[in-house]
């Protein structure tokens, strides 16, 4: 008797859903991003090995869940990103290509006063971003992870963007202990002295610091496969949260799950365990041990992001989503190939800084449920931009795609006579051309990659100096990329910065050649761009076509002033943040506690306060960035990576930031006068 009443109430619910449900539900969305991975460094980028070398480096690649997933799913194989990753995130999240919104890193930390809508890092101001866009088509919306698209405003945050919760950091890197910003986690010695955590929580009712427990490395040498501490062990636990509570039986508010990785980005922290594993996975798979200690903390990482992926995925489905799923996977530029970044992107071009296939051919794909059935295993051809996916997700969402917010803020602009905004770049059909196995609507137009790269497919146009123009092999670092580093002629990272200023060691620190006017390469059957075409007199027509069709391009290129960091900003970390980098203007109502005051700082907050105030002394300045290069030096040779078969490897190579700061602090001793008047 009950069970037939309940029966017939589901059926009776079901008949008054019906003019709803003849529409289908809109689809969940799993969006996946992997930080600085290399084309190399994934399963489905491995799956031929002819040579000893590649069958090795096959073996060093543990990635199953996602070899799994491309199965099921959809691979890009011309999806394409911008060199560096604020940029890159700026696009995927405005929807303008990156030299339409954003073509440097900035600090977080800089502001412009005579721009209130561009002078500050990241996407401007009033942009609309692409949760706002989807929570519009009445999708529920949630980030998790690295965020790198500005954080000035309350408006630039991820909440301010359209999440209606986050739990992230908005700079490049953090450390994956202790959520600090130290020299080997950010690459540079900042305005704020590298003093702050990186770790922060919005939703309706707090705004603010994260507090948990978990603001540490106290489980850093945990034999625990994944210590509570570890960031990305924090990351999965709050994604799977927000999976477990989200209401499936509300299918007018599907669920939006921005789940942005640390992984695969410096600095190279693993749990132990992990570090262990995969050497003895691939010794028992009748590999051989690794030669290269960043190169396997760099395997052992990326196993752990498959295995977050395989517990993200396996929500879904404990949840009985997964066949309403679309799962989206992307990295945000190609593998950095400097050291310590240590991912290679073989048999491409060039890395993570340069216009080559390695910094900007992106790895991407598709999966989930909601991939046609026949449509899995498919591999599509046809172009597609970062930029492109904040159109795909109003589509879905059933919301237009234009910016009006932007359109109104450039009535503005255009009276001060600053920058205007640039509309929405993501092409509409890309979804219907991926799902149909049809040329897409980039097929036969040029994109615009940077100021100083033009894709107009098959032929690619780079010009100018490029750093790493260099091909790496199939197992790449390794000991003599050790012995290059010792030597002197690097790879070297080429953004280190001293105070805001980049230092610059020279051409061969950075493998860095010089392409001029332009290194013409037909990318379909070159991939590897080995055979510059410039010099051939049957290109010498689309060579000049395209050099002038960029310089065209180029009269679009976004380069508001951003502005430079004001040591207001670091002040507004330690007491309106609580010790976090967090918005720093027009905050009135964001942080939900109290500001603290001076008396609330504990002894050493207060002399990093002061330390910060005498930066603010040009001559200090001066005299620290004098020291700058020789710290550098100093630096990254602590970073480098070790040839296990001459050294001992043991998963901690780390570069040590108190000795940076010591000295730091040792060249503004005389200035200690100055302090004073700061606390
Ligand atoms: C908001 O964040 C706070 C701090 O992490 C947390 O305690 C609270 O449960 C969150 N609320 C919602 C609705 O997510
Ligand atoms: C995945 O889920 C398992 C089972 O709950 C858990 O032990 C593990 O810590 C999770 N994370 C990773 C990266 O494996
Ligand atoms: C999807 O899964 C739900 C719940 O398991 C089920 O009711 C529904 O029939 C499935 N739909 C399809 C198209 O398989
Ligand atoms: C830009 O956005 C801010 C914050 O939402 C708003 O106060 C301001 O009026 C906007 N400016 C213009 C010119 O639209
Ligand atoms: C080792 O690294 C060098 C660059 O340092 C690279 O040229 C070489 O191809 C790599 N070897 C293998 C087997 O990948
Ligand atoms: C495009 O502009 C950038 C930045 O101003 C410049 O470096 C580059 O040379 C320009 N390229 C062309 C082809 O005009
Ligand atoms: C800083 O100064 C102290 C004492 O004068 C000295 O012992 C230390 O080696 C210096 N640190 C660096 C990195 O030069």
């Amino acid at each position: 008797m009950k069970l037939q009443w309940f029966v017939s109430a589901a059926s009776l619910a079901a008949v008054s859903a019906a003019p709803e449900a003849a529409k289908a539900p809109k689809p969940h969305v799993l969006f996946l991003l992997a930080d600085d991975l290399g084309w190399a460094n994934i399963g489905f980028h491995r799956t031929t090995a002819k040579t000893e070398d590649e069958k090795q480096g096959q073996l060093e690649v543990q990635t199953p869940t996602i070899n799994q997933l491309v199965k099921e799913g959809i691979q890009l194989d011309r999806h394409y990103s911008y060199r560096i990753c604020g940029p890159a995130r700026s696009a995927l999240l405005s929807g303008r290509l990156a030299p339409h919104v954003l073509v440097k890193n900035v600090a977080v930390t800089a502001s412009n006063p005579d721009d209130p809508i561009s002078g500050y890092a990241g996407i401007p101001r009033n942009m609309t971003g692409m949760g706002e866009k989807v929570r519009r088509g009445g999708y529920r919306t949630h980030y998790t992870g690295k965020w790198d698209a500005g954080m000035a405003t309350p408006q630039h945050t991820p909440y301010g963007r359209g999440f209606e919760t986050s739990f992230m950091y908005y700079q490049h890197a953090n450390d994956y202990w202790n959520k600090k910003t130290g020299i080997q986690a950010t690459g540079e010695i900042t305005t704020c002295l590298n003093a702050f955590y990186d770790l922060m929580v919005e939703n309706h009712s707090y705004r603010g610091p994260y507090k948990g427990p978990a603001l540490t490395d106290a489980c850093k040498s945990s034999n625990e496969p994944t210590p509570y501490c570890y960031e990305e062990k924090m990351f999965e636990d709050h994604s799977l949260e927000i999976i477990r509570n989200h209401d499936t039986s509300d299918v007018e508010h599907p669920l939006f799950l921005f789940h942005a990785f640390h992984l695969l980005h410096t600095p190279l922290q693993v749990p132990k365990y992990y570090y262990e594993q995969i050497e003895k996975d691939v010794i028992q798979q009748g590999g051989k041990a690794f030669d290269s200690e960043n190169r396997r903390l760099l395997m052992a990482m990326t196993k752990y992001m498959d295995d977050t992926i395989k517990n993200l995925t396996e929500a879904f489905k404990a949840k009985g989503m997964w066949n309403n799923t679309l799962v989206v996977f992307t990295t945000d530029n190609g593998g950095p190939i400097y050291e310590p970044g240590s991912a290679n992107n073989y048999p491409l071009r060039g890395g993570k800084y340069s216009d080559f296939e390695g910094g900007v051919r992106t790895s991407t794909f598709m999966s989930g449920g909601y991939i046609p059935k026949e449509r899995q295993g498919y591999v599509h051809k046809g172009v597609v931009s970062v930029a492109d996916w904040y159109t795909i997700f109003s589509e879905l969402a059933g919301v237009d795609e234009h910016d009006d917010k932007s359109e109104e803020a450039n009535k503005w602009l255009a009276k001060q006579g600053l920058s205007l905004l640039s509309p929405v770049d993501g092409k509409k059909g890309q979804l219907e051309a991926i799902f149909g196995a049809k040329a897409g609507p980039r097929d036969s137009e040029p994109l615009f990659l940077s100021g100083s790269a033009l894709l107009e497919y098959p032929y690619k146009l780079v010009t100018g100096k490029q750093p790493y123009m260099a091909h790496t092999g199939p197992l790449y670092p390794n000991c003599s990329t050790v012995a290059s580093m010792k030597g002197g002629h690097g790879p070297d990272f080429i953004d280190f910065s001293v105070l805001e200023e980049k230092v610059d060691l020279g051409d061969s620190f950075y493998w860095r050649g010089d392409c001029a006017a332009g290194c013409l390469f037909n990318v379909e059957d070159d991939p590897a761009e080995s055979v510059d075409l410039s010099h051939d007199p049957a290109q010498k027509e689309r060579l000049s076509r395209m050099i002038s069709s960029l310089s065209t391009f180029n009269k679009t290129l976004f380069v508001p002033e951003r502005g430079e960091t004001h040591v207001q900003a670091c002040y507004n970390a330690m007491l309106n943040g609580g010790g976090h980098f967090g918005p720093f203007v027009d905050i009135q109502g964001y942080y939900t506690d109290k500001p603290r005051v001076i008396e609330d700082l504990s002894a050493h907050e207060k002399a990093q306060m002061a330390l910060m105030g005498a930066l603010t002394f040009d001559s200090v300045k001066k005299t620290i960035q004098k020291y700058a290069p020789t710290l550098v030096l100093k630096l990254l040779e602590k970073s480098c990576d070790k040839c296990c078969t001459e050294e001992s490897c043991n998963g901690g190579t780390n570069l040590n930031l108190p000795e940076a700061l010591d000295l730091v602090q040792n060249l503004t001793k005389s200035h200690q006068a100055h302090q004073v008047a700061y606390i």
